[in-house]
């Protein structure tokens, strides 16, 4: 099983990915939990480069997003799902969907088509999208990087563009309301996720 967590910055993503990584190994279960942009050696410098860097183009973003995630799913992705582990990973191709194609305005199909190919088609089994206000989100972030020193109004654009997703991808994207405590939401995703199997 492949699953995936998207949000706005600040959303909890990243919580809930590790709260359900050790609900499924207490279960004992082979789980592998990882992270975009990042994962793998190159993914961590392409981490570094894009969030506190230079500022750079959409399309520069996009592309080097797409290397992260090439050598992520070719290294540590589909190697862990081949040998039968799960996988969670907090973000994947929806960040580039939302961020690059739909809040940068580089168009979804042109994004979703590079990811496509560097990922070898390689798409969630589920998505948790964990939807949570803008405001409340942006008041949550401590040490912000670069996209998200651009402030509200990016990150409104981004949580517009992942309702959008939503709509255009129900069967594999799974929405969550992120305002209550992280222990109520860890176990929405599990009765969720249950249901799904
Ligand atoms: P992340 O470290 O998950 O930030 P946070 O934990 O604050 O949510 O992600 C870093 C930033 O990179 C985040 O602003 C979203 C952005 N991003 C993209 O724009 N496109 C992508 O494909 C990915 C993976 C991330």
């Amino acid at each position: 099983m492949f699953v995936t967590f998207e949000g706005a910055d600040g959303s909890g993503k990243s919580t809930q990915a590790e709260l359900l990584r050790a609900a499924l190994a207490a279960e004992g279960r082979d789980v592998v939990l990882t992270r975009e942009p990042g994962g793998t050696e190159l993914g961590e410098a392409v981490r570094t480069l894009v969030l506190n860097g230079p500022g750079m183009g959409a399309w520069a973003e996009a592309v080097l997003f797409a290397a992260s995630r090439a050598e992520h799913v070719e290294k540590v992705i589909r190697p862990a799902l081949e040998r039968g582990a799960d996988v969670v990973c907090d973000r994947y191709v929806d960040s580039s969907f939302a961020y690059q194609g739909i809040a940068r305005g580089l168009g979804v199909d042109a994004v979703v088509q590079l990811n496509l190919a560097v990922t070898g088609g390689l798409l969630p089994d589920v998505t948790f999208l964990l939807l949570l206000d803008p405001d409340v989100a942006t008041g949550r972030q401590v040490d912000p990087d670069r996209l998200e020193r651009e402030g509200t109004e990016l990150q409104a654009k981004v949580d517009a563009a992942y309702r959008e997703l939503a709509k255009r991808f129900p069967e594999r994207i799974v929405t969550i309301d992120a305002t209550g405590e992280p222990e109520a939401i860890a176990r929405e995703v599990r009765e969720r996720l249950r249901d799904r199997s």
